[in-house]
């Protein structure tokens, strides 16, 4: 597998993770996808409460990148760019896999990926490709038969990449 590069981390998305540091956040990271549009930060504790109280259905993870040094008021006490702690660095990339029970197939279970997204300026760094392989071993390691998501005809190459194939025809109702 591909190492990640020297001071990136995966991890699974956190409570914190709305705090915007160095002009950065887990929010800031999914505009690449579409419109985040303005979310407070109670509202985005009581959805994470819900991903947490579903938490064999949710996963979230991301990339943060802890080189970078806590610029927000209140860290002068800890501003040593040497010294990182975990949660203090900048989110890069995001992703989320759904884990649907069926019936089917014996009480099967599927995995969706969903809201792949790496920050514009962190892009062709293989993050994307991390984000996915760390989701199918979560979907693997759950019991999930398979993994399926949608994307655009543009991103088909990257999923390729990512061990993925053609299947089926993605089709969508807007409200
Ligand atoms: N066309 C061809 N190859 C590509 C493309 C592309 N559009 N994107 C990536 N690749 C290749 C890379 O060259 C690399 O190949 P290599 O191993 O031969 O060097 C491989 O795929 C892995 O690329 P990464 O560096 O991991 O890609 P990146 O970190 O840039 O992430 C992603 C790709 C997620 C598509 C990113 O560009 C992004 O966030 N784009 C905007 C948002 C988006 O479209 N998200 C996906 C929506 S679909 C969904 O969420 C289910």
């Amino acid at each position: 597998q591909e190492s990640l590069p020297a001071g990136y981390v995966v991890r699974p998305l956190a409570r914190s993770d709305n705090q915007v540091r160095s002009n950065s956040s887990f929010l800031k990271t999914l505009e690449v996808l579409t419109t985040v549009g303005t979310i407070s930060d109670d509202a985005f504790q009581r959805r994470f409460q819900y991903l947490k109280e579903h938490s064999d259905q949710y996963y979230t993870i991301v990339i943060e990148d802890m080189n970078v040094p806590p610029t927000s008021a209140g860290s002068a006490t800890s501003s040593s760019p040497s010294l990182v702690t975990p949660g203090r660095g900048k989110i890069v990339a995001a992703g989320t896999v759904l884990v649907e029970r069926k019936f089917i197939h014996e009480l099967g279970m599927v995995g969706h990926i969903e809201d792949i997204a790496v920050s514009a300026d962190q892009q062709g760094k293989k993050l994307g490709l991390r984000i996915i392989e760390t989701l199918k071993a979560i979907g693997q390691q759950v019991g999930c038969y398979k993994v399926i998501l949608d994307c655009s005809e543009k991103n088909v190459p990257f999923y390729e990449k990512c061990g993925f194939e053609r299947k089926g025809v993605e089709m969508g109702w807007y409200v």
